[in-house]
């Protein structure tokens, strides 16, 4: 015969293998086994402390969950899929280690709290680990920013060669936008670092626990104070998982330029064969695949953020057993989180930047063109008269299949009397970058104090 489950007194009969299969959640939640233990260590010192149990029950079951945990880690027991839960899972074994006494650490619990409690606890690990994986990227940023300070390449908008900027300000860009990612997680630790154990079922309980006492034990800031709320918010989850969807655009981005970037075509970078993977029929390949990948995994962790959104749709308060499948969800955001971030810092940090090559992009294409029209301004031509006169260059240039800077004086002249020999020198990209005068901009010297900036700013 089965054995009756913790919940079994009301049955007559034990639940199907059909139904038992479909509603395990041990191949997953096994995962949350010390957030578990921990939570569990502390409730039962509470109890203890509270006299809701007595002192030497208290100190049992704390040992036999210690003992417990050890077991967990060197593989003396094992999570099978007969089990219903991870809660369920090391109750049982607390019961099979100390007797009876493993069956009051429950008192004044469910697994209702315990599961967002076990949530929480991973999220504070997993939340800081996230935030130090932004850090190794920005850190690879900011030496590569320092290495190719003072290297042009060409700017671009709609993919199209724009303005010269420096590789430095462009790498910070990517910089920037990280760490206000890594801001956002900071946000929402604020939002998950509160306690919902002691909420019981979601109505609270009529033992005399002690809340605070349980969220001191386990470093949580503050407690979610409505009973109710704490055991039915899943929002620190979707919080989440929408910072690490914004996470993984960024990364996508990058990533998305280091494959534009090493295409023959453009040549800007060359990644290491360490990073890269060949074809097992086209000999002369060599591709971008870490980099593909990260841009592959976005939608992994996009479809997180959504399938948490659609779980929790419409579900009426407290608890419902649809959150069980969180889970799923909310490892998988993480995991290939934080595993794209350390994909990424590798794979920067496997990048040469072809900047000779890139410098060749910017004085061969037409990316001057606006300096020429703010030449034309500054002689006194109103700026929308310069930029036409300098697009009918462009086309004259295009025309001729020569670089603005090989069009003759006397050419260029003809089309507009302004113009003057001291027009090549703005044809300079390095000049036309260190004119830059607004905050912010692609001058070499703003680049280095942003990088000093930022250098300060991580060491901290
Ligand atoms: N395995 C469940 C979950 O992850 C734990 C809570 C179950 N509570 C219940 N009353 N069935 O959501």
């Amino acid at each position: 015969m089965k054995e009756k489950a913790l919940w079994g007194g009301r049955f007559q009969e034990a639940i199907a293998d059909v139904a038992q299969r479909f509603s395990s959640s041990i191949a997953l939640d096994s995962k949350l086994w010390r957030e578990d233990i921990r939570g569990s260590i502390a409730h039962a010192r509470m109890l203890g402390v509270t006299g809701i149990i007595s002192k030497d029950e208290s100190a049992q079951i704390i040992s036999g969950l210690e003992e417990i945990a050890r077991d967990i880690e060197s593989g003396a027991l094992k999570f099978d899929n007969s089990m219903e839960d991870i809660h369920l899972a090391i109750e049982t074994w607390l019961t099979q280690k100390i007797g009876v006494t493993g069956g009051k650490l429950h008192t004044g619990r469910s697994r209702n709290d315990q599961v967002a409690l076990d949530e929480r606890l991973y999220l504070k690990t997993a939340i800081p680990d996230l935030a130090a994986g932004i850090t190794h990227v920005m850190d690879v940023l900011l030496d590569l920013a320092e290495q190719h300070v003072d290297a042009v390449m060409p700017g671009y908008t709609h993919l199209q060669q724009a303005q010269p900027v420096l590789l430095s300000h462009h790498l910070m860009a990517h910089l920037e936008m990280l760490a206000r990612d890594r801001e956002r997680l900071d946000d929402c630790f604020g939002r998950t670092d509160r306690s919902p154990l002691g909420a019981a079922a979601f109505a609270g309980t009529s033992h005399p626990i002690d809340r605070q006492f349980v969220a001191d034990e386990l470093g949580f800031d503050a407690l979610v104070e409505n009973s109710i709320d704490a055991v039915s918010d899943r929002a620190y989850l979707i919080e989440l998982a929408s910072v690490c969807s914004i996470i993984m655009m960024h990364l996508s981005r990058m990533a998305e330029e280091l494959v534009i970037w090493s295409s023959k075509e453009f040549g800007f970078v060359t990644m290491s064969d360490r990073v890269t993977t060949g074809s097992s029929i086209m000999p002369q390949k060599k591709n971008p695949d870490m980099a593909e990948l990260i841009r592959g995994k976005v939608g992994r962790v996009y479809g997180a953020l959504v399938n948490l959104l659609t779980t929790m749709k419409a579900l009426p308060l407290a608890y419902n057993r649809d959150m069980q499948e969180d889970k799923q969800p909310m490892f998988d955001a993480v995991d290939t989180t934080r595993d794209s971030l350390e994909m990424m810092a590798f794979m920067l940090s496997e990048t040469q930047f072809n900047t000779d090559r890139m410098r060749e992009a910017v004085m061969g294409g037409e990316l001057m063109a606006t300096e020429i029209a703010d030449y034309l301004t500054r002689k006194g031509l109103p700026f929308r008269e310069a930029h036409h006169v300098t697009g009918k260059i462009v086309a004259h240039a295009n025309e001729h299949g020569i670089s603005l800077a090989s069009i003759p004086l006397a050419s260029l002249k003809s089309f507009s009397s302004l113009i003057e020999e001291d027009l090549y020198d703005f044809l300079d990209p390095m000049r036309s970058l260190r004119e830059k005068k607004s905050a912010g901009s692609t001058n070499p010297m703003m680049i280095r104090a942003a990088i000093a900036a930022w250098r300060g700013q991580q060491s901290n």
